[in-house]
């Protein structure tokens, strides 16, 4: 089988590795991967005619999609018809992430436990709302962002000027809700589906602000790890029951075409688990610790949710703990330079992973070409000795203006 991985983040370098324990890494391509990738095709994610065009020229049978645009533009259903398998939902069940408003209304209709929300559409008096609450709410965007739409609002003046920048940015008419406003720890529950089972890899933890202690603005995530010790078996059956199962109900009562990854961004709450978002992907970072995490082989898991036969495969598990420091470029999230060359990178140790992000390959140096440029992962018996790990290997690579947080996994220490 030849297999192409679209996309071009550690996420996908993370996927093509893993795969790469399954069959024949020459048989892997990635459209358009980056400098740690191999068989790179210049191809966009979002290029489905250019895609289809490489695939049938080469013979792949398999598309694995890493990132959320190609699925919401509906690459699956561009497929549909063809000899060319997609692993990933269709337009219409993407939604689930590419319309938050939709996904809202998905859970209240299939009670899944998620906070209240309010929308104009729905005839809720916003100001009322914001007043009430003085302003201690999140104002969501309804479509995809790229992780700016969402704003944590503390007072009346922050929720009325989230929903101007609202305006600004996307029009008058812009979408939105705003939801209740919880705190607590996030976590990443990640698993496979074929419409009908569910499988669910470890339970990880993202860290989205740019600075230590969560501070600064958000990032695509700086840093992961897995399993997470605060999500216990009790914890994990309080989940499945309150969210997962009613999501697979409605995923099967609304018929939605699914054979994919659907990753459940939770808040733990005083009041127990709370669903704040669905994606219809996998998380980046949470992919660079979760596969490495996972023993099963993923062709059989993608295959099986393909097939509908998710039922008959036990997922498995390696031991210990696995920690992803993201290397970033100075100013990211803001502007950043690119082009700095990176040194190091054959200094890390052999059993640490290295994914790369917003890398190229120049002749024989390897630079940025990215915010987040690198995910150094390690894996150790404990958490703390896995954190010790991916820092001694992280320090060992440098690049003009690199920066990383410092505090990864740090929670999973104390809760
Ligand atoms: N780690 C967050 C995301 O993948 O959306």
């Amino acid at each position: 089988m030849r297999i192409a991985v679209i996309g071009s983040g550690g996420r996908e370098h993370a996927i093509a590795w893993k795969l790469a324990q399954s069959i024949d890494k020459n048989k892997i391509f990635c459209l358009p991967g980056n400098g740690g990738t191999w068989n790179n095709v210049p191809v966009k994610a979002d290029d489905f005619a250019g895609i289809e065009k490489f695939c049938n020229q080469n013979k792949v049978e398999l598309i694995v999609v890493g990132p959320e645009v190609p699925l919401a533009k509906g690459i699956a259903d561009y497929f549909a018809e063809s000899d060319i398998r997609v692993f990933g939902p269709s337009k219409d069940a993407a939604r689930l992430e590419s319309s938050k408003i939709w996904a809202k209304k998905f859970m209240k209709k299939y009670g899944v436990a998620t906070a209240d929300f309010w929308m104009l559409e729905d005839g809720d008096d916003i100001e009322q709302v914001i007043d009430e609450t003085d302003g201690n709410v999140v104002v969501k965007y309804d479509g995809l962002a790229a992780g700016k739409g969402v704003f944590v609002c503390g007072n009346r003046q922050e929720a009325y000027d989230a929903l101007e920048e609202l305006k600004n940015r996307y029009g008058e008419t812009a979408p939105f809700f705003i939801e209740q406003k919880f705190s607590g720890q996030e976590l990443s529950i990640i698993g496979f589906t074929d419409g009908k089972n569910f499988r669910l890899l470890q339970p990880s933890q993202d860290h989205k602000p740019a600075f230590d202690g969560d501070k600064g603005p958000n990032t695509g995530g700086m840093g992961a790890y897995c399993p997470v010790p605060v999500c216990n078996e009790d914890l994990l059956k309080q989940i499945q029951e309150a969210i997962v199962l009613p999501t697979l109900r409605g995923i099967q009562n609304e018929q939605l075409n699914y054979h994919g990854v659907i990753y459940f961004g939770l808040m733990l709450t005083e009041e127990g688990p709370k669903l704040l978002e669905y994606n219809v992907r996998f998380g980046d970072p949470e992919t660079e610790v979760i596969l490495p995490a996972l023993k099963t082989d993923l062709l059989t898991l993608i295959r099986a949710s393909l097939d509908e036969t998710l039922d008959r495969v036990a997922v498995e598990f390696n031991d210990g703990y696995f920690v992803d420091v993201v290397l970033a470029s100075g100013g990211y999230p803001g502007s950043y330079e690119k082009g700095k060359v990176i040194t190091g990178l054959d200094d890390v140790s052999e059993d640490t992973l290295l994914f790369h992000a917003g890398t190229e390959r120049e002749g024989n140096r390897i630079v940025t070409s990215g915010g987040r440029v690198l995910n150094v992962v390690a894996r150790a018996d404990t958490l703390a000795e896995a954190i010790d790990k991916a820092y001694r290997e992280a320090a060992k690579i440098s690049f003009e203006n690199m920066y990383y947080r410092k505090d990864i996994g740090k929670k999973g220490l104390t809760s």
